[in-house]
């Protein structure tokens, strides 16, 4: 008796028509009567569980078909090609071992179950057909993003996680220390903490990007990208931020504002149709129960050339809006999330708005000709917001330098990163892409808290 996945089982039914064979899974569902009944398994290869009928020629039918959802079974029968049925074949079982009996109170039961109900379970909810969908797809589109940079000359570079080097403002990164938080910390003389006798001697964080790090590679390798988790402490409870996501940051030696955009562009066409292509049941899963539409919005994506407008456009078209703002749009302004809403939904589609005011950016940014504006770009979708943060960096040694000192950070943390600026400087641009809003925008699930296995939100770390 040979085992089978169910995946391969749906792959090979046809060629193992009639055949003996083996299967272990879970119960996800099971109608019994009298005499027979049906019993639905999956192994979590699969979206779809395959049927195995059971009857009373199998000496412990009764136990059998009183098997609560969740137990575990090997069931062993023929499989027979039911052309005209809902499921293609099913497994007709002459002999099922129980396994495992799952516990009457398991509490995933067979029902709707609000979003908010299975964070609470969410050492089950990657069970829940929501999640089997969510998840594979994050998976695959990991994936993608591996084989998009790989097979267009990237090197994967593994940045720190510890660091000392502001990247996109220290207030937003976690602190890290070994002193004993329940003592009375060491002062200096100047009354500031004194972390000279702490682990690494100095005050550290853990990272929130990656991209100065990446910089170093990308001058050395050209084009690098990292994947990997990023921590900010900012105390926003959105549906569209984490304190901890995972982020691509590619950095891109020779490459300009324009450059970069056609980049993201790509890539994200590349991750998507990707996507399409291996998690068909799974998306047709999202666009039925999740998103109305959504396999439309992914295939016109495709077809598209993103609008790519400036931020001061971008200001422009909200000034001229017919309607009331919660937060008045301004030419010196971010984009609040009613504002990117309102341009993604004017466009119809992803848009990338760039040249944005300085001041509000961080300050590697490379300052354009006007003295006023840097050459930042985020892309804007429907849904998620703003999916990718990125810009030219500023490659001139003295200028950076000076934008450092008026955002008052101590440029001695940073010295090897300035000096990128005097060993072989050039121009160079790279981008940060939220993987979780990215995830967002491929399922349409509308809470990151949703698309990532253990949230970390605001006063939420429970598993
Ligand atoms: O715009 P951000 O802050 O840019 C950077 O970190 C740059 N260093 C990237 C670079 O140029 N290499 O973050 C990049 C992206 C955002 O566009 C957003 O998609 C995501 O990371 N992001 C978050 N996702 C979830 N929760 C949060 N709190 C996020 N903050 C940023
Ligand atoms: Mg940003």
């Amino acid at each position: 008796m040979e085992k089978f996945s169910v995946k391969e089982l749906y792959q090979d039914y046809l060629k193992l028509e009639n055949k003996e064979i083996t299967i272990e899974g879970w119960i996800k569902n099971l109608r019994d009567s009298k005499t027979f009944g049906f019993i639905e398994l999956n192994d979590g290869t699969f979206f779809k569980n395959i049927q195995i009928v059971i009857s009373d020629k199998l000496n412990n039918f009764k136990e059998v078909a009183k098997l609560s959802i969740y137990s575990t079974i090997k069931a062993t029968g023929t499989l027979v090609v039911t052309e005209n049925a809902k499921q293609p074949f099913e497994i007709q079982a002459t002999n099922v071992e129980i396994l495992s009996e799952c516990d009457r109170d398991y509490p995933l039961q067979n029902k709707r179950h609000t979003m908010e109900y299975l964070r609470t379970i969410a050492h089950l909810r990657p069970r829940a057909n929501t999640f089997q969908a969510v998840f594979r797809i994050r998976s695959v589109a990991a994936f993608a993003i591996h084989e998009y940079f790989q097979k267009n000359g990237y090197v994967y570079a593994h940045t720190p996680i510890i660091t000392c080097a502001d990247c996109e403002g220290s207030a937003e990164m976690f602190k890290l220390t070994t002193m004993d938080l329940k003592k009375e910390l060491p002062k200096t003389k100047d009354g500031e903490t004194d972390f000279s006798n702490d682990l690494f001697g100095k005050e550290t964080y853990i990272t929130g990007s990656g991209q100065l790090h990446g910089e170093t590679f990308a001058s050395a390798f050209g084009k690098i990208y990292t994947f990997g988790p990023t921590l900010r402490s900012e105390n926003s409870n959105t549906k569209t931020h984490a304190n901890e996501f995972w982020m691509i940051e590619p950095e891109i030696s020779f490459c300009d504002l324009d450059e970069l955009m056609d980049i993201e562009e790509d890539c994200l066409k590349f991750i998507v149709k990707r996507v399409l292509e291996q998690c068909s049941e799974e998306i047709e899963f999202c666009d039925k129960f999740i998103e109305k539409g959504l396999k439309e919005k992914l295939a016109k994506l495709l077809d598209s050339e993103f609008v790519r407008i400036d931020h001061k456009e971008a200001i422009d078209i909200l000034k001229k809006a017919d309607r009331k703002w919660e937060f008045e749009p301004d030419y010196e302004e971010d984009l609040a999330k009613e504002h990117e809403k309102y341009i993604t939904e004017y466009f119809n589609g992803p848009v990338f708005v760039k040249n944005w005011p300085k001041d509000i950016k961080s300050y590697y940014m490379k300052l354009n000709e006007d003295g006023k504006t840097v050459a930042a770009v985020d892309l804007e979708v429907p849904g998620s917001g703003e999916i990718m943060g990125g810009s030219q960096r500023e490659d001139d040694y003295d200028k950076l330098l000076e934008r450092i000192k008026e955002k008052n950070m101590d440029a001695s943390q940073i010295q090897w990163y300035l000096d990128l600026r005097r060993f072989g400087s050039n121009v160079h641009s790279g981008f940060g892409l939220g993987f979780e809003r990215l995830l967002m925008y491929i399922t349409g699930i509308e809470n990151i808290r949703d698309v990532i296995p253990f949230p970390r939100t605001p006063k939420n770390c429970d598993f």
